[in-house]
């Protein structure tokens, strides 16, 4: 038996006062839309059909392959939506309906309510909230079934003291569900064809029906507004750094931490206040990352050590090697065992080997430095003629002095040294040292031109 997933998102989210359509404001790095596909694909799902109406075209871009979207030409209301996704689908497939705009309902909660569908008529997802306003009430008979949901503003006070509201999540088999959605009305407060109306129908046909819950709230929490979104951002984030702790990282303030894409981190790695993390990033373990860094798509091995305020892209941190406070590695840096990048040190594009150090003030792109090797602070590589890029090659126990410009394509041989100043414009050879600057002069019987004219007494000048 088959897995449909569709997703509603053709409605308009006014109250996130966007230019574009709601389910593509981000959470923790991606869409919200994006937060429920990759739950879908988790469970497996045969087909996945995306309802677009309100910015269908920027919401089609953003579907990925394999993804359908189907147009709900008018808002009509959440069973319109659906009845307008079912068409072709295998009456015998199970149907998981799931919003937009709530992104974050977890795995085993989703498998729970697509079992309990196998089992019964229908399969909803319900939760108990203090303040239920807003919400579709759950309303139960005498033996404690569900027997069908009343929406807010069709709610008498009765059915609005009622705490356990509808999340929106159901699950069902394909056939009887286009059956009961091809059949609903629009009388109602709101004049729409609501989704919702599906349970009463299976209920007063002697249908079977099972209400899920979470294991979390926040699990089934929808996003209408920048505050909420805010709110849900948080709770997450908060909920990642538990895992991250449960997986024997400290995290300096949970409250601090912000995981914008998927963080793998081991034991005894130390993530102090600040810092954001993007992409993939993998960290070993017994890590220290200070104060407020960035990592995008980056690894760190074991026992490396990123100071403060380093920003860290596409890179490669070795087993024990030290970078910051201040760096900037961007793509293509990799760093090797215990080499060292200090601060205002912008690499790219680099492999820096064993136990090499760049200290402090320099770029160093398109380049590849051997072991054990020290460039002074202040170094530049040229890597760019306007048109090009060259590549610069820095054997081992190389040391430049402070302030060389190297100029691309230039190699620098094994052990060798070049004087500080030098504009290096062709080779170095190895185990000698190449220097190249204007030679000092210091100018015998030389005057300042203030001096000159009014001699040593007068201080007017100062
Ligand atoms: C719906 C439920 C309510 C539940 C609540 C949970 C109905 C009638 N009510 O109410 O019981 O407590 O969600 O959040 O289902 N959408 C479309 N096309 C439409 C209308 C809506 O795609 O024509 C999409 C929206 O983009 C949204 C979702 O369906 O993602 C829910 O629609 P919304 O209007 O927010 O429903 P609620 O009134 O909140
Ligand atoms: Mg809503």
């Amino acid at each position: 038996m088959g897995l449909n997933v569709i997703v509603l998102a053709a409605g308009e989210g006014r109250r996130m006062r966007s230019r574009g359509p709601k389910v593509l404001v981000d959470l923790a790095g991606r869409t919200l839309l994006q937060h429920v596909l990759d739950r879908a694909a988790l469970l497996g799902a045969d087909r996945v059909r995306v309802v677009v109406g309100h910015g269908a075209d920027a919401v089609r871009a953003a579907v990925p392959q394999g993804v359908e979207t189907v147009l709900q030409p008018e808002q009509r209301g959440t069973g319109d939506a659906v009845a307008s996704a079912l068409g072709g689908l295998n009456a015998n497939d199970t149907t998981l309906v799931l919003y937009g705009d709530v992104p974050l309902p977890q795995r085993a909660t989703l498998e729970a309510l697509v079992e309990a569908a196998h089992r019964t008529d229908l399969s909803l997802l319900t939760v108990n909230v203090d303040h239920p306003a807003g919400y579709g009430r759950i309303v139960r008979d005498a033996n404690g079934n569900v027997s069908r949901i009343v929406e807010e503003r069709d709610a008498g006070p009765e059915e609005r003291a009622l705490t356990e509201i509808n999340t929106g999540l159901l699950a069902m088999r394909t056939g009887p569900l286009a059956r009961h959605v091809a059949a609903l009305d629009r009388d109602n407060a709101q004049g729409e064809y609501y989704l919702t109306d599906v349970i009463g129908r299976v209920a007063s046909a002697g249908g079977t029906i099972a209400a899920v819950q979470p294991d979390h709230e926040w699990e089934v929490r929808g996003v209408n507004s920048r505050t909420q979104l805010a709110a849900l951002e948080r709770t997450w984030q908060a909920w990642l750094a538990e895992e991250l702790m449960a997986a024997g990282v400290s995290v300096r303030d949970p409250g601090r931490i912000d995981i914008r894409g998927n963080l793998h981190a081991e034991c005894d790695t130390t993530i102090d206040v600040g810092c954001v993390f993007e992409g993939d990033v993998r960290l070993g373990a017994g890590v220290r990352i200070g104060a407020h860094c960035v990592l995008r798509d980056t690894t760190v091995a074991d026992d490396a050590v990123i100071e403060p305020h380093s920003v860290l892209q596409g890179a490669e941190i070795g087993r024990g090697c030290s970078v910051g406070p201040f760096a900037r590695l961007r793509p293509g840096s990799r760093l090797r065992e215990a080499a060292k990048v200090g601060n205002f040190v912008e690499t790219k594009n680099t492999d820096l080997g064993a136990g090499s150090k760049i200290n402090h003030l320099s770029y160093v792109g398109d380049t590849e430095v051997g072991p054990k090797s020290n460039i002074g602070a202040g170094v530049i590589t040229c890597n760019y003629d306007g048109y090009r890029k060259h590549r610069t090659v820095i054997g081992e126990r190389a040391f430049i002095g402070s302030d060389c410009q190297l100029v691309a394509p230039v190699t620098i041989g094994d052990g060798a040294t070049v004087g500080a100043g030098t504009t290096l414009t062709s080779d170095a050879p190895p185990e000698r040292l190449t220097v190249g600057r204007a030679r000092q002069r210091t100018i015998e019987g030389w005057t300042r031109p203030a001096d000159r004219d009014a001699g040593p007494d007068d201080k007017s000048s100062e």
